[in-house]
């Protein structure tokens, strides 16, 4: 059976959003290098998984996989020993299908050898993708996979990259740790709220060791402005996604930094309650997500998707709260506290999005005890 390997969502970084098929196993290097210097391992990125693109064009003599000679010439064994050796841990790329999504060769029928090698190679994460099905149907190619990485013995995060296509939600949480809801993301405000409109609803299916996965960050990779990324990572926050980063960590700005790194958004995303949040209001360009937090708080995006800034405004109630004199107010990208009486407002600037946590509070004032917090996944 799965193991229980992601309590709370998966934090890391993928080669894929950027570098697409020019990885080498320097970039690796550098990469997990960076992911210290950068401070991103200590806010909680600790995967760094190589996507599509590693494996040579064949299989060896004895049908095995074998990584690019020529991009890694080290071999995946020596990259999950320098990755390990930072503290950090290594993922890797396969499809559920005779050619990855680049036409290299994957895994269908070879899932045993296959998982063997990654075990062999100690990997700690399987990406799993979709492409080149040969008519199998997808639950039964995600199976395979999932009972030969059961069967290695090693604890192997599973990813399941099945974008949405057969409502992954209602089967792929018995099988693997996150699912893709949706086919991939672009570096664009466009793909990124076309993603988040496919979440509304999902939001039941999602919990600890088993979560919906909006896709990969775009954050720092150009496509979009600082406002705009705010937007994606305060949603994917909200929404328990996996955070994989997928930028050039090597080379971000302070900027792109202090927003991946944000302690209180990655603290919403980690909550133990692994409640995901969900719209809980929708008014043409103005919407409100709101997530319950473990002890007794709730966090909040107003989200202005429209061209034109705009006042948008929820309560203490509509967020799920109980009734009490006063609540505080946490603005988590400003780390500034007011106090309200029970409505929550602000200005959103277009395509923006203010993010709080509101729980019971005044200054001088005890709140009232939260009932025992009951963890979902014990
Ligand atoms: C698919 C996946 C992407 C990426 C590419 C690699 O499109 O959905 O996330 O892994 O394949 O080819």
């Amino acid at each position: 059976a799965k193991l229980p390997l992601a309590p709370t969502p998966p934090m890391g970084w993928s080669s894929w959003n950027k570098f697409r098929c020019n990885i080498t196993e320097d970039l690796i290097k550098q990469t997990a290098d960076a992911m210290i210097t950068s401070g991103m391992k200590d806010a909680g990125y600790v995967y760094v998984n190589i996507d599509d693109c590693w494996m040579a064009a064949t299989r060896d003599a004895n049908g095995d996989f074998q990584p690019d000679p020529v991009r890694f010439p080290g071999g995946i064994k020596a990259l999950a020993d320098y990755v390990h050796a930072r503290g950090l841990k290594l993922g890797i790329y396969s499809s559920a299908g005779t050619k990855t999504c680049q036409g290299r060769p994957a895994s269908l029928g070879h899932e045993q050898a296959d998982a063997r090698k990654f075990a062999e190679w100690e990997v700690d994460l399987l990406k799993y993708d979709n492409c080149n099905d040969a008519g199998v149907p997808a639950i039964e190619r995600f199976t395979t996979m999932a009972e030969a990485l059961a069967a290695t013995g090693r604890p192997i995060v599973y990813s399941i990259c099945e974008w949405g296509a057969n409502k992954p939600w209602e089967w792929a949480g018995a099988l693997g740790h996150y699912w893709r809801t949706t086919g991939d993301i672009a570096d664009r405000w466009g793909s990124m709220v076309a993603i988040v409109d496919q979440q509304a609803g999902l939001e039941k299916f999602s919990g600890p060791n088993a979560w919906n996965d909006p896709d990969m960050l775009e954050v720092g990779n150009g496509g979009m402005t600082e406002t705009e990324y705010r937007s994606h990572l305060s949603l994917w926050a909200l929404l328990n996604a996996p955070l994989i980063a997928g930028n050039d960590v090597r080379t971000m700005s302070a900027t792109t930094k202090d927003m991946l790194t944000n302690p209180e958004i990655i603290a919403i995303d980690q909550d133990w309650a692994g409640i995901q949040g969900h719209k809980i209001s929708d008014n043409g360009d103005l919407e409100v997500w709101a997530k319950p937090l473990s002890g007794g708080g709730a966090a909040v995006v107003l989200f202005n998707r429209g061209p034109v800034g705009a006042e948008v405004a929820t309560t203490a109630a509509d967020l799920g709260l109980k009734a009490w004199t006063g609540y505080r107010v946490r603005d988590v990208w400003a780390g500034a506290d007011t106090y309200t009486l029970g409505k929550v407002r602000a200005s959103v600037p277009a395509h923006g999005s203010r993010m709080f946590v509101v729980k019971p509070g005044l200054p001088g004032k005890v709140p009232p005890a939260v009932a025992a917090d009951v963890r979902t996944d014990t």
